[in-house]
């Protein structure tokens, strides 16, 4: 799918982003494993998203969809997951992939997992290696470090284990093992990472205490409870119109239902060093998620740094802040953001490759990028690269830039935000016609 964008009169209007994709996933996940039926709503049934439903439907839970963004699953309970009769698809995810192999490494029988060729490409070592320290049998290309991968899964005990790289999904995969092991498992993270697992888990009655960077987790004694809830708006999708809001000059975008839980919310930080007009306001949680209702403008952006915690804080939008970044007068630079290059695409190359055609001016470090910014891009034909983030901060560049831009394999954003492409409609206003 090809899309033409180009600058509207302006950006207006309200926006409750689609349901969160990380809480979506686990909230598909450990339901599934719970014994009794739970509703949740806002859900957003993302290629992503669909990809577990379907994974945890091949193991017997059963998923119904009684309207397009809500569903109801029933857990067939800690012990009660079936032998999938084929390979498991986990299409694009590596959320789906990473977490459930966690799940799989703790089931008495044996299941493949694969997916999409940038799936395909990802390193799994991160997980399967801690996953074997805890008894697991697991083979896959090039000695477990390619998916398809092959768990046999079984008695498992508890470790202690240092994470070498910051990582929610790895951790989560242990901690989905740890409640299928033998003792305490314990798990050391290098920073803070999104924290769903943890606060699901917590309100389905698990053992999961969280003390600084170490969480503990003990195997489920007798049942998880099933959990109920409203999926907060996902900040991740929510960063687009923040950012768009921000380097349109006529802009004010309202969004409503956002997850903010301070995990996730490196976004919000980095646009307010930038100069952004920001305003967040807490609203009513949801599950033990808080969320906040939030109102971004135009505004002057100056260029910032960001590196560490903020990184981690804002690792899947740093393609949309680098769009930010060539908007803002003078220099951005993003360090320590290298695990950039092993997502659904290495997103230092492209994110550079494609703004540039924008007229962008970056240079590539390692782990980050330099970014001059000059206050403006032109349009151009830019190309997703199969990549969902790619791809929406590509429109959002072209929101703001002169001339038309045209991006290649816009369909990818269905990913993980299955409206954005009316979503950015909705938004843009153009006099000339009046029309919204
Ligand atoms: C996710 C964790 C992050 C993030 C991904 C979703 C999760 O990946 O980039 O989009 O749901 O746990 P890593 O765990 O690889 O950092």
């Amino acid at each position: 799918m090809i899309k033409k964008i180009n600058r509207p009169s302006a950006l207006e209007g309200q926006i409750r982003p689609p349901g969160d994709k990380s809480i979506g996933h686990r909230a598909v996940m450990l339901n599934g494993i719970s014994e009794g039926k739970a509703h949740i709503t806002n859900f957003c049934a993302g290629g992503d998203t669909l990809a577990t439903i379907s994974c945890m439907k091949a193991m017997g839970v059963k998923v119904r969809r009684p309207a397009p963004d809500t569903i109801d699953v029933v857990g067939v309970g800690a012990s009660g997951l079936k032998e999938p009769q084929d390979v498991l698809n986990a299409r694009n995810s590596g959320t789906t992939t990473r977490l459930l192999s966690g799940i799989l490494a703790g089931q008495p029988f044996v299941s493949i997992i694969t997916g999409d060729a940038s799936l395909r490409s990802r390193p799994m070592a991160r997980a399967t290696e801690p996953l074997r320290k805890m008894g697991a049998d697991i083979i896959g290309r090039d000695n477990g470090r390619f998916a398809p991968l092959v768990i046999r899964g079984g008695k498992l005990h508890g470790i202690r284990y240092e994470l070498p790289v910051a990582s929610a999904q790895v951790k989560s995969a242990i901690i989905l093992a740890g409640l299928f092991a033998e003792g305490e498992t314990c798990i050391v993270e290098p920073g803070p990472t999104r924290d769903h697992t943890e606060r699901i888990l917590a309100g389905m009655g698990a053992a999961v205490r969280t003390s600084g960077r170490t969480i503990t987790v003990s195997r489920i004694a007798g049942r998880l409870n099933p959990l109920s809830f409203t999926v907060p708006g996902d900040i991740s999708a929510a960063a687009y119109w923040m950012v768009a809001a921000a380097i349109h000059p006529k802009a004010t975008v309202d969004i409503s239902g956002c997850g903010i839980n301070p995990t996730r919310t490196g976004v919000i930080d980095i646009l307010r060093s930038m100069g952004t007009r920001i305003v967040v306001r807490p609203a009513d949680g949801t599950a033990s998620e808080p969320t906040g209702d939030i109102t971004i403008s135009s505004s002057e952006l100056h260029g910032t740094e960001a590196r560490g915690d903020l990184v981690v804080r804002s690792i899947d939008e740093v393609p949309v802040l680098a769009v930010a970044a060539c908007f803002a007068r003078g220099v951005t630079t993003i360090r320590d953001a290298q695990e950039l290059k092993v997502k659904e695409t290495d997103r230092i190359v492209h994110t550079i490759q494609e703004l540039s055609k924008m007229g962008a001016r970056i240079d590539e470090l390692p782990d980050g990028m330099v970014i001059h910014g000059v206050g403006r891009l032109h349009g151009a034909e830019v190309e997703s690269h199969g990549d969902h983030r790619l791809a929406m901060s590509l429109a959002v560049a072209g929101l703001a830039a002169e001339g038309d831009t045209i991006i290649k394999g816009a369909e990818i954003a269905s990913v993980s935000y299955p409206s954005f492409w009316s979503d950015l409609e909705k938004l843009s206003t153009t006099f000339e016609s009046g029309r919204r």
